[in-house]
């Protein structure tokens, strides 16, 4: 399917790939992993064209560039909505839409019925609204003009327009960095039944476990391809290496031994042969590469001056835009110099306001407020990397936020976040996402933060940069407030989890993997369409609905539903092979009138829609029950 052979390739002087091979069987999913600025997008590009090999080549077998299913860089826009445009996506059947309208010969008329329902033109709907309500976005927002949403937004329906297009090779560039952990978790459940050839650039874990077949290394310009997942690839590569090292210290001891050989019989005349042959193996001998691991990155966070607790006390407050209109309500809490509390919820509910309101970038509407006098916050988040000067160099950015710091004291400060030297002089336009992040924590770092609120820090940041992170935020002395969709982030970093959601805050007794199966199981609930229920008051509804689904769960009715759901497809699926056969027969378009052709094709379109809402039915019955077993 994808064969690379041999490829170099150069940008501004420095190699990115020299001499790489590889080959990606069809249908295998393929995590690609590597360090930030190692060239991961890079090749992305190379292999859709965007840019061309130095050396060697990249070739796709039987499968055009064009057919490639990709993310369009620039966010779509204007009056459509998420689902027309998720819709559209899907080309042969908008072609057959539109001239369906138009077509006039009953045969025809009739292929083209054919063919809607061959390829489940009619269940496309249903389809394209399941993939975006798993992304995040409710029924009503579905239907609102693209351009009256947000940039991430936007990127969450052309993610979804990709997704239901069900290209038969995809490549996807860390989708997750626009979503929320309750959608990431949908993307990845969602990823992992997908049926294609997918080429996917993620820095995460969880998801490079549970999604992928395999692992694309990208390793000192050089690929390595592993089956299995990361955990595997972690161990493979573990043992390739020890094996390396032990390969390449019996070397070191062959060479000694002949080189020692050679310097004592060279000259004697009896020995000179064996010397001569020794000192030809000796050439001969091809050096074991150890793969020169690269330095792990380390961050380094100041230390804050120490205050005294509590840093932020709240009583009965309420926040928000409008004066009448509060998102959060009642909110009571207090936080400590070293707390650690991760943020959970539904984008939408709330989890920036509370953060902004922790900052001191909003105040309380209503209610007591007490924040301590000299306390710093440092608050990251996603629009600070898109603020960055695109003209401006790392260095150049510190030294505007610092004008009085010394060149190396600057370059020690980007050294903190694993900005190394030759990376610290690259315009911002030209640096990969990874470096730009490193650069965005760089700067909120500047005035020694008591309290670092991170939303979705990790984004962009390789395997080791987030380790690194964990690792800094483990050992830094102030108080850490965690938005993020990496589950292993929140698990070593946060001991307390907030979740926010019907308009206040509360205290999450559970663990992240109790929270991974209410959302997954939330989702599949809005999946089975309660229009209207979604858009209001979400909180409460919400909460009777889990509840609900929890009673259900209990009950036996599940089986019985099951097994009801079952019988009904079957009987569907009965009907439509009779349909089928009768469509099949080439005599039928002779000896049958077109109103008859039009009405069986029409017969089989209805069909076809009620078999998929009964495959659902039966799905979502199926799946209930092995949640509850
Ligand atoms: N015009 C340029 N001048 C200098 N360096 C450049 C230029 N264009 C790209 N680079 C460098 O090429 C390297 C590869 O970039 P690429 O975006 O492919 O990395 P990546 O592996 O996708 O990284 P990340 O994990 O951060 O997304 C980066 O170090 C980047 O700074
Ligand atoms: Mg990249």
């Amino acid at each position: 399917m994808l064969r690379i052979r041999e490829m170099s390739y150069r940008v501004a002087g420095r190699p990115l790939f020299e001499d790489a091979s590889v080959t990606i069987p069809a249908g295998h999913k393929v995590g690609l992993i590597g360090r930030n600025g190692s060239g991961k997008t890079t090749l992305l590009r190379l292999i859709v064209g965007e840019a061309q090999v130095d050396q060697g080549a990249i070739e796709l077998d039987g499968i055009g560039i064009d057919q490639i299913g990709r993310v369009a860089q620039e966010a779509p826009g204007g009056a459509i909505s998420p689902l027309d445009f998720v819709l559209a996506a899907d080309k042969e059947r908008a072609a057959l839409m539109a001239e369906a309208e138009t077509a006039a010969q009953p045969e025809r008329i009739a292929e083209i019925q054919i063919r809607l329902a061959d390829i489940d033109a009619h269940s496309a709907p249903a389809r394209a609204a399941s993939i975006l309500a798993g992304l995040g976005f409710d029924n009503d927002s579905q239907q609102q003009p693209l351009a009256t949403f947000s940039g991430g937004w936007r990127m969450r329906a052309a993610l979804a327009a990709v997704l239901f297009s069900t290209p038969e090779f995809m490549i996807l560039d860390e989708p997750t960095n626009h979503l929320d952990l309750e959608a990431a978790l949908w993307l990845e459940t969602y990823l992992k039944s997908y049926r294609g050839t997918l080429l996917i650039v993620s820095h995460d874990r969880d998801l490079l476990n549970r999604a992928v077949t395999s692992i694309l290394h990208l390793e000192g310009c050089q690929l390595f391809f592993y089956e299995g997942g990361y955990d595997r690839f972690e161990k493979t590569r573990q043992e390739r290496l020890t094996l390396a090292a032990a390969a390449a210290r019996k070397q070191e001891h062959q060479r000694r031994h002949m080189q020692a050989f050679i310097d004592r019989f060279r000259y004697k005349a009896s020995k000179a042969r064996q010397a001569q042959s020794r000192i030809k193996a000796l050439e001969k001998m091809e050096t074991i590469n150890l793969a020169i691991s690269e330095p792990n990155t380390v961050f380094r966070f100041p230390e804050p001056e120490a205050l005294a607790p509590p840093l932020i006390t709240f009583d009965r407050a309420d926040v928000g835009y409008l004066a009448e209109k509060p998102v959060l309500r009642n909110l009571s809490f207090r936080i400590d110099p070293d707390d650690r509390i991760g943020f959970l919820g539904q984008n939408g509910n709330g989890k920036s306001t509370l953060a902004r309101l922790i900052s001191g970038e909003l105040t309380a509407q209503s209610g007591e407020g007490h924040r301590s006098n000299k306390l710093r916050v440092g608050y990251f988040a996603q629009d600070q990397i898109e603020a960055l000067d695109a003209e401006a160099t790392a260095i150049t950015h510190l030294q505007r936020l610092m004008p009085r710091a010394t060149p190396t004291e600057i370059r020690s400060q980007l050294g903190g976040v694993g900005l190394i030297q030759d990376r610290q002089d690259v315009l911002s336009k030209n640096m990969s996402g990874g470096e730009r992040a490193r650069l965005s924590i760089a700067i909120i770092l500047i005035h020694k933060p008591n309290i670092l609120i991170l939303d979705e820090p990790t984004n962009h940041l390789d395997i080791d940069a987030r380790d690194a992170l964990a690792d800094a935020l483990n050992s830094f002395a102030g108080c850490v407030i965690l938005i993020s969709h990496d589950r292993r982030l929140l698990e070593l970093t946060t001991d307390r989890l907030w979740l926010v959601a019907d308009g206040t805050v509360r205290d999450y007794d559970d663990d992240l993997e109790a929270y991974r199966k209410s959302v997954l199981a939330d989702r599949r609930e809005k999946n089975r369409g309660d229009p209207g229920a979604e858009n209001n008051s979400r909180g409460d509804k919400r909460e009777d609905r889990r509840a609900a689904a929890a009673r259900r769960k209990q009950s036996a009715e599940l089986r019985k539903t099951v097994h009801s759901t079952e019988q009904a497809l079957e009987k569907l699926q009965v009907k439509m092979q009779k349909i089928q056969a009768v469509l099949n027969d080439p005599d039928f378009y002779q000896k049958e009138s077109t109103a008859r052709i039009q009405e069986i094709a029409t017969r089989q379109r209805q069909l076809a829609s009620e078999i998929e809402a009964a495959e659902a039915a039966w799905l979502n019955a199926a799946e209930a029950l092995e949640a509850a077993s």
